[in-house]
């Protein structure tokens, strides 16, 4: 039996992960490590905490606690982490650095240490395609690109992917790193662009697009990220870098214009709003050497888009109640001074 510790896996992606993995292997055990910030929710594993109880334990801690860090390793029999615990999300971190440099530089420090003393157990660190910063004219960043990161979030993953790299050259810990694209899909945080704009059109509230709506991103449906972690896992070449995305790129208009039309709602509800400070405008993956290894996409971005949309519109029970929370609050925050741009 093998032995994972999912490190921020109630969160959007590591949810997905920790469901795929228990699904896929019968000789996995998984144990979720989760502080359970705003964005890490016991629902988002209810079905998993019941289908796989046998192989499935929740363990509440924050990645910076050494003593628990090491504890959680030790009291279950650790071979591998998996390191998705972070905060992520862009806008967040303009407005409160701290808790970026804290957790995604500082956590990951912690957990590496901590594999190394464990024994050096495998470990697996996912970073994002924003510590390349953006990029011009048609390149697509390849792995072996210089890091250029322009937000607090981004520079804070870049810094964790460094670290990682010199745990895997100094000490010789078995490490990979893989870089998603925007992932979308089943329980996403509605702070991030689609589930932002699928639950605000749902209320017929305007959809607040940044600046001219012309950024361009690579919208990836989660599953298709989660199989590629599972493959680096398998085959990943120890010391390397994988960036993982469906490899195609459509502005932020177009995505939202893909939404509305599934939703069956008029395109009178976007917004143009005042830009992002510093907002990348293209982040674009070479993806050939994850494909090399035998991985392909099974979404384009808008079947991601389409799948994404349905999940929400039939989740309500989901995302009903965070969008009265503490949500109310960053959205009154963060849109709520913002300009109206008349002319993008
Ligand atoms: P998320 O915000 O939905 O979840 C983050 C999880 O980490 C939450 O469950 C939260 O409680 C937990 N967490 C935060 N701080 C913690 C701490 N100090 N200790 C323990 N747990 C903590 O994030 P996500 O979108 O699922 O992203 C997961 C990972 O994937 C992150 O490392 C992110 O940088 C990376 N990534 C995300 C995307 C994307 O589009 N969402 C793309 C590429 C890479
Ligand atoms: P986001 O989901 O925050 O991901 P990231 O910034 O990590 O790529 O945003 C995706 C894109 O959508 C990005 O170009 C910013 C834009 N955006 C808006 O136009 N309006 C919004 O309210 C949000 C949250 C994002």
């Amino acid at each position: 039996m093998r032995h994972l510790l999912v490190t921020g896996g109630a969160g959007f992606i590591g949810s997905n992960f920790v469901r795929w993995m228990l699904t896929h292997y019968t000789d996995l055990r998984v144990v979720v490590y989760d502080k359970l910030t705003y964005a890490g929710r016991l629902e988002n594993l209810q079905d998993v905490a019941q289908q796989f109880a046998g192989r499935y334990a929740f363990v509440r801690g924050d990645i910076c606690d050494a003593d628990a860090v090491a504890a959680a390793l030790r009291d279950h029999a650790i071979d591998t982490i998996v390191n998705f615990a972070a905060e992520t999300h862009v806008d967040r971190s303009i407005m409160d650095p701290d808790a970026f440099i804290r957790t995604d530089v500082y956590g990951t420090y912690v957990l590496l240490e901590a594999a190394r003393q464990a024994g050096n157990l495998r470990y697996h660190q996912i970073s994002t395609d924003e510590v390349y910063g953006h990029i011009e004219g048609d390149h697509r960043s390849k792995e072996t690109d210089i890091l250029a990161p322009r937000s607090p979030y981004a520079a804070s993953k870049a810094g964790a992917d460094h670290l990682v790299n010199a745990y895997h050259i100094t000490y010789g810990l078995p490490t990979t790193i893989s870089r998603g694209a925007n992932n979308i899909g089943p329980y996403q945080y509605p702070e991030k662009v689609v589930p932002l704009f699928v639950t605000n059109a749902l209320n017929d509230e305007p959809l607040p697009v940044y600046g001219d709506g012309q950024q361009r991103r690579d919208y990836e449906y989660v599953l298709d990220h989660c199989q590629a972690i599972d493959l680096i896992l398998r085959k990943g070449v120890l010391g390397e870098t994988y960036n993982v995305g469906s490899g195609t790129e459509i502005t932020n208009l177009e995505m939202v214009e893909i939404l509305l039309d599934e939703l069956g709602k008029p395109r009178s509800l976007i917004r143009h709003v005042e830009d992002r400070l510093g907002h990348d405008r293209r982040y674009c993956l070479d993806v050939s050497k994850i494909m090399a290894l035998g991985w392909e996409p099974d979404y384009n971005h808008e079947e991601a888009i389409r799948a994404t949309v349905r999940w929400y519109v039939a989740n309500r029970w989901w995302w009903e109640p965070i969008r009265s929370g503490e949500f109310k609050e960053y959205y009154a925050r963060v849109y709520g001074n913002r300009k109206v741009l008349s002319q993008p």
